[in-house]
């Protein structure tokens, strides 16, 4: 049975994915993440037989999506990666393009170099082999980091991957911070090739800021997922993980919906864009969220008919030994014909 690999994505939605699914108003058809972010959903939505259309505006996140949702069987193994030869000059060249914002930011000069043969290594690999390539890359740059994120001061990174201060200070050495990226690679690489599969489907991923997707594409589907940053939540996307799409020059402009007096709004106009192309819009929020289920519930009843569905969830923190509560919700409208 495949299964979901270690992503770590902030903000996911692994541990609801069957609540999720099992809310779904059709059980079959063709559905639209168009805030994949990790793809948990995108994944779980492929596993259940239905075509996958996942979309995010992170690269980082796009190659998720090319490797595990668009890959039906291609398959990475150890010899594909460690019988190409780089250069010195080639590696040499990718250093010096990316250690500008990597050494001393990010990573120790060392590791920049590493890094930088492993991105040549990338570019040498076809199709879908690169793109799991670039997301085991992808997963080693932030199993490297202290709290998984690309936006931690360096003074801080420093003193949380001293595995003594670690240890005294959280009772865990984190060692795999130190370890080298194609050891970090390695330990996943059967992880990854695990959760490949094919579903029957023709499965698509895109990497798109939500609003041009949606106005871009000419086609139909049967429901629109969305689980966009809302606001006041760990939202910063771009800060999270936006390093990894400079790296590979792949940056691209997005509406930066979590902005707090504008969030309604954009959800509001990207839903218009939206009912004519579409079945069903189902929408993830909890409690904690602004604007809350029973204000976006009033607005979305003009499109037509809602149902909003609750269920408690415990979320544990990052660092930390307390859980959070939270009423997970998810607002499914049928939109009016
Ligand atoms: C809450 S996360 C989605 C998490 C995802 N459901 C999962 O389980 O991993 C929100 C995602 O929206 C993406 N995003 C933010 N603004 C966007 C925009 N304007 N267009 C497309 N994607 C956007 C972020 O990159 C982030 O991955």
């Amino acid at each position: 049975m495949p299964k979901y690999p270690k992503i770590n994505y902030i903000g996911n939605k692994s541990k609801l994915v069957d609540w999720i699914l099992s809310n779904m108003p059709i059980k079959k058809g063709v559905v639209l993440d168009l805030f994949a972010g990790g793809c948990s959903v995108s994944y779980a939505l492929k596993k259940q037989g239905y075509t996958v259309l996942s979309n995010d505006c992170l690269y980082s996140n796009y190659v998720l999506s090319k490797a595990l949702i668009e890959n039906s069987r291609e398959i990475l193994k150890v010899e594909d990666i460690f019988n190409i030869k780089i250069s010195q000059k080639d590696s040499d060249q990718e250093y010096m393009k990316i250690s500008k914002f990597l050494t001393n930011k990010l990573y120790y000069d060392f590791e920049v170099k590493e890094l930088a043969k492993l991105i040549k290594i990338s570019e040498k690999l076809d199709d879908y082999k690169k793109y799991l390539f670039l997301a085991l890359i992808r997963r080693a740059m932030i199993r490297k980091l202290p709290y998984s994120r690309m936006n931690v001061p360096w003074e801080q990174i420093k003193k949380l991957r001293d595995e003594d201060y670690s240890y005294n200070k959280y009772k865990r050495r984190r060692a795999y911070h130190n370890q080298s990226f194609e050891s970090l690679i390695m330990a996943d690489l059967q992880n990854y090739n695990e959760s490949i599969f094919d579903n029957n489907q023709k499965n698509k991923s895109f990497h798109k800021d939500s609003f041009d997707f949606i106005k871009q594409f000419k086609g139909r589907v049967d429901i629109i997922y969305m689980d966009p940053p809302y606001p006041k939540t760990m939202n910063k996307y771009g800060d999270f993980y936006g390093i990894y799409d400079k790296i590979f020059g792949k940056e691209i402009d997005y509406i930066n919906l979590s902005k707090n007096e504008m969030f309604l709004n954009n959800l509001i106009d990207l839903t218009k864009l939206c009912l004519n192309k579409t079945r069903y819009i189902v929408i993830s929020l909890n409690n904690k969220t602004n604007p809350s289920v029973e204000e976006l519930n009033s607005v979305m009843k003009n499109f037509g008919q809602t149902k909003v569905i609750q269920k408690s969830h415990q979320y544990k923190l990052t660092n930390k030994e307390n859980k959070n509560t939270t009423i997970e919700q998810l607002l499914i409208l049928k939109v009016k014909r």
